[in-house]
Formats: structure tokens, C-alpha cells, sequence
């Protein structure tokens, strides 16, 4: 039997039970219908401190991740991805972008890049994509203006390509905040659903 399909969920809203983690949750329980292994990380649970620009992970050459001098969640979290085939990254546009918080956990990722001192720029310790990669955001703004004026999922398409996963689906979901507990739509369900269901067929690329 096929090993099942480990898939990730990182979840950037201050909301529990909001919008997103609920899209992120249909997302999840169709891939898991399918046969797939799902876990889902809520960033605020983690503790995860601001990048300091010590560039301390970015001195060793290696394919190895490099090793941050902060003791916190970020480690374990990139543990936990490297294990993953495919990631859910999700997160509200807040102030046209990513919220704060998974703002931090993409700065954290430049322990993905060898960079030392007098190199001009970072370049990837793995190019390539190995991965597969959902994108889920939501906005108080219909989606096709948020999708005009933000940055969201460029934001999380980045993150995921630091992360070697390609983007396979995105849902963006607008007019997230006419009520303090909105309902996803019947045709946002059936998008998250069909998401999933894409992300557990498929192992890698
Ligand atoms: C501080 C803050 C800033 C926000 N900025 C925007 C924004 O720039 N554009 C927009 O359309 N919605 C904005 N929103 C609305 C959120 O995107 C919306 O409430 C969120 O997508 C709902 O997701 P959740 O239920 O997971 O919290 C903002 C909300 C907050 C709290």
C-alpha cells in the first residue's frame, strides 16, 4: 500500500473558528476522506519571535536548514514541514497583507537560504519543488478587489516557494466579515473540498 499523503496546515488568523481555519478545515477533512495524514499548526500557539537579522542560519552552506539562536516553536515547526508533502498555508488579509504573525514566520524563513556575509543576496539551499502547496486567504473586501489591492497571495506563494513547494490551488475567500461568525458559502465548501481532495492525490510533483 502507498505510504498516505502528509499534509500540513499553517494557519495565520488571530481567529480561532474563523473563516479561515474553518476554509482550512474543509480543506483538511476532504484530504483526510482521501486517505491523507493532516495536522494543522495554528501560529498563535507557537511561540515565535521576531527575526533579529543576526543571519546567524544564514552562514553554513549545506542543504540544511540553517540553525536560528532564538529557543523557540520555529525549530520544531520546520520539523514538522520537512516531514510534509504538501502544506496549507492560510492566513486573513489584514492591512492589504499577511497578518503580523505569519509575517514573522515567513521572515523566519531565511534559514532556508545560505547567505554569508558579502554575498549580495540569499540564494536558495534547495531550489526546486518538492512539495505541493494550497493557499487560503479572506478578506472583508469582495476577493476580486482584495486580490487587486493586496498582497496576501503573493505573500504565501513566496513562503511557500522558500519552503520547495510549488502552488497547486488557491481559495480566496471575500466578503469574510459581514458577521462575527460568518458561514463559509456552499460554493467556498465545495472549494476547499476539491482542494483537498487535489492535494491528497498526489504525493510529490
Ligand atoms: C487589523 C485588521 C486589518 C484588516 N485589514 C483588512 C484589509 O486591508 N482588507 C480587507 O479586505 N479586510 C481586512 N480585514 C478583515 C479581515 O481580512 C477579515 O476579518 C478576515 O479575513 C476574517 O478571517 P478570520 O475569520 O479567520 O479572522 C482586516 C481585519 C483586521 C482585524
Amino acid at each position: 500500500m502507498d505510504t498516505p499523503v502528509n499534509i500540513l496546515a499553517i494557519v495565520g488568523s488571530y481567529r480561532k473558528g474563523g473563516i479561515i481555519e474553518r476554509a482550512v478545515d474543509e480543506i483538511l477533512a476532504s484530504a483526510k476522506e482521501m486517505g491523507a495524514v493532516t495536522r494543522k499548526i495554528t501560529l498563535l500557539d507557537k511561540r515565535l519571535a521576531f527575526c533579529t537579522n543576526c543571519r546567524s542560519c544564514t552562514q553554513v552552506a549545506g542543504v540544511n536548514y540553517g540553525v536560528c539562536i532564538l529557543d523557540d516553536d520555529m525549530g520544531a515547526l520546520l520539523q514538522e514541514i520537512e516531514r510534509a508533502d504538501a502544506l496549507v498555508l492560510a492566513s486573513p488579509m489584514n492591512a492589504g497583507t499577511v497578518t503580523a504573525i505569519m509575517k514573522v514566520f515567513i521572515e523566519r524563513l531565511v534559514c532556508t537560504a545560505y547567505w554569508p556575509w558579502g554575498a549580495p543576496a540569499p540564494k536558495a539551499r534547495r531550489p526546486g519543488k518538492s512539495k505541493r502547496a494550497i493557499l487560503v486567504a479572506s478578506s472583508a473586501a469582495p476577493a476580486i478587489l482584495a486580490r487587486l489591492t493586496g498582497d496576501v497571495i503573493k505573500r504565501l506563494k513566496y513562503a511557500a516557494m522558500l519552503l520547495g513547494a510549488k502552488t497547486v490551488g488557491t481559495l480566496f475567500i471575500g466578503l469574510a466579515a459581514q458577521q462575527q461568525h460568518q458561514e463559509l458559502s456552499k460554493r467556498t465548501i465545495d472549494k476547499a473540498q476539491k482542494l483537498g481532495r487535489k492535494l491528497a492525490a498526489g504525493k510529490v510533483l
